[in-house]
């Protein structure tokens, strides 16, 4: 009996509840207000956007904030490890107040071929790539001031995914 008792009770809120409902439906309440009286609705979406980025982004997605990608980490830790005789930065520099040395900065290197290739980032990429593999193949803008043969072809030394990894990490660099 007091199985009936409950189910019957049951019954009794979900009739109340959906009453409830329906009378609610009735009001010009704004279901997409999501009853958070804090958030101002706008027909504007645009403020929406902002409003929403304000509240849950923020400065999150600043540049100078932004975290470092585990792959570009590995490649900072690849220019300044030593393969064979030597390290990326044993011939470059990288990082604040960096200058040229046996060979160009390459603080600046993503940025600079960014405008060669008109902002094309997957260019750049590929670029970067080609000619970390194989200097001697690829003439870059500043081949012509360097001696030729000083940069070893690192295709031999580093696997492809490090190289990638390298080409993140200055990428990551740009500004
Ligand atoms: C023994 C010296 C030496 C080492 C080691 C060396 N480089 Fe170089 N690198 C050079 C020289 C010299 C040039 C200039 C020749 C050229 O650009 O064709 C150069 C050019 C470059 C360029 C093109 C720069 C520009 O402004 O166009 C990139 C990118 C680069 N090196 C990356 C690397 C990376 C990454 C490593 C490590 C994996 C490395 N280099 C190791 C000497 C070196």
């Amino acid at each position: 009996m007091q199985r009936f008792n409950a189910c019957k009770l049951l019954a009794l809120c979900a009739l109340t509840a959906a009453l409830g409902v329906m009378a609610s439906c009735d009001t010009s309440a704004d279901p997409a207000d999501g009853g958070d009286s804090a958030t101002t609705q706008s027909d504007d979406p645009k403020a929406a956007i902002r409003a929403f980025k304000d509240k849950y982004a923020g400065d999150r997605y600043a540049k100078e904030d932004r975290p470092i990608h585990a792959l570009a980490q590995s490649g900072a830790d690849y220019v300044n490890s030593m393969r064979g005789s030597y390290a990326c930065t044993s011939c470059h520099t990288i990082g604040p107040g960096s200058g040229n040395i046996t060979g160009p900065k390459l603080t600046d290197v993503a940025d600079r071929y960014l405008k060669v290739f008109g902002d094309d980032a997957t260019r750049t990429r590929i670029w970067l790539h080609n000619k970390i593999s194989n200097v001697n193949e690829f003439p870059g803008m500043n081949t012509a001031k360097y001696s030729k043969g000083l940069m070893p072809v690192m295709h031999e030394s580093y696997q492809p995914m490090e190289i990638e990894a390298i080409v993140e990490y200055l990428m990551s660099l740009a500004k």
